[in-house]
């Protein structure tokens, strides 16, 4: 794996394997189950979950990635019903069991990574997903003193429910650092979510369907500092993005953020008070794909 680096190249190889270690590692054990006739996940934290999740969290300050994975069982459980409560508490109960276990209703759907997989992501759930971030984003939550963020927003913690057109967020183990501030913790949901999707598609589809994403979510300061994310960072912070973007080609990978970046320029360009102007949408993107090989 190439990475452009000012850091000498033994420790960076070291902190690259320690990053891919890091990312494959699972700290959780999730499985399906029943409780009073209604399916749940039951997700365990596994055991030695502990260091691993210390480890992940020196992993991140190296990379200034202003995130932790809660890595107290008690914390985390904590955290994962309090977030599953405040955005799916409508519907859908979470409940701890033990005191490494968190059993939460099932959402209906299946989430966007898996859709992407088989070839049947839709725009309307890129939409979906867009709606739901951005009607999470403007929750209320004491912990972070302001609004809610996710701090691991990538599509697999999106599920999409086609017959209802609506998408449902999950996994709450990893919190932004509450040192940054709100507009910036939601830019950063966004990059995880568009660094998830980047290197899946084809060149064609890159841009309509980032843009159908950053449309819908429609807040044209959250994606003005999403346009100043938009460089790859060099050395080891460079190594997350890559981590993030499942080591897509480094060429293509800088080819497609510039081209993004390059059209949200064009967007703020032509009407910087409603970056969901349609025509400017046009413009940039001429055809949204329905359908994602
Ligand atoms: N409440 C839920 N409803 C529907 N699917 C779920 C739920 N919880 C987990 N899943 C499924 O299990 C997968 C892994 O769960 P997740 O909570 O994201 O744990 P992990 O930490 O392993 O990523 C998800 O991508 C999703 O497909
Ligand atoms: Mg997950």
């Amino acid at each position: 794996m190439k990475t452009e680096s000012t850091a000498p190249s033994g420790f960076q190889a070291l902190v690259d394997a320690a990053g891919a270690a890091i990312n494959s590692i699972k700290i959780n054990g999730v499985s399906a189950g029943q409780h009073r006739g209604h399916p749940v996940r039951i997700k365990t934290r596994l055991q030695g979950s502990e260091s691993i999740a210390g480890l992940a969290n020196l992993f991140f300050k190296m990379c200034d990635a202003h995130i932790t994975v809660l890595a107290d069982p008690k914390e985390w459980q904590r955290w994962e019903i309090v977030c599953y409560q405040l955005l799916n508490g409508d519907q859908f109960q979470a409940f701890a069991k033990g005191s490494r276990t968190v059993c939460q209703e099932t959402v209906p759907g299946r989430n966007l990574r898996d859709l992407l997989k088989s070839g049947s992501l839709c725009r309307p759930a890129l939409e979906a997903a867009a709606r739901e971030i951005r009607r999470a984003h403007l929750i209320p939550c004491r912990e972070y003193d302001g609004p809610w963020s996710h701090g691991d927003m990538h599509m697999g913690n999106v599920i999409y429910d086609e017959s209802s057109n609506r998408a449902r967020l999950i996994d709450f183990e990893i919190v932004h650092n509450k040192s940054w501030e709100t507009r910036t913790r939601h830019a950063d949901d966004l990059l995880v979510f568009l660094q998830d999707l980047v290197g899946r598609v084809t060149g064609r589809q890159w841009l309509p369907l980032s843009l159908c994403f950053l449309q819908a979510y429609g807040r044209p300061r959250v994606i003005g500092r999403l346009r100043t994310l938009l460089e790859i960072p060099k050395g080891i912070p460079g190594i997350w993005w890559e981590i993030r973007s499942h080591y897509c080609e480094r060429a293509k990978l800088r080819r497609r953020i510039k081209a993004l970046a390059h059209a949200l320029d064009a967007w703020a360009k032509a009407d910087d008070r409603t970056p969901r102007s349609p025509t400017a949408v046009r413009h940039t993107a001429p055809t949204l794909a329905e359908r994602v090989q």
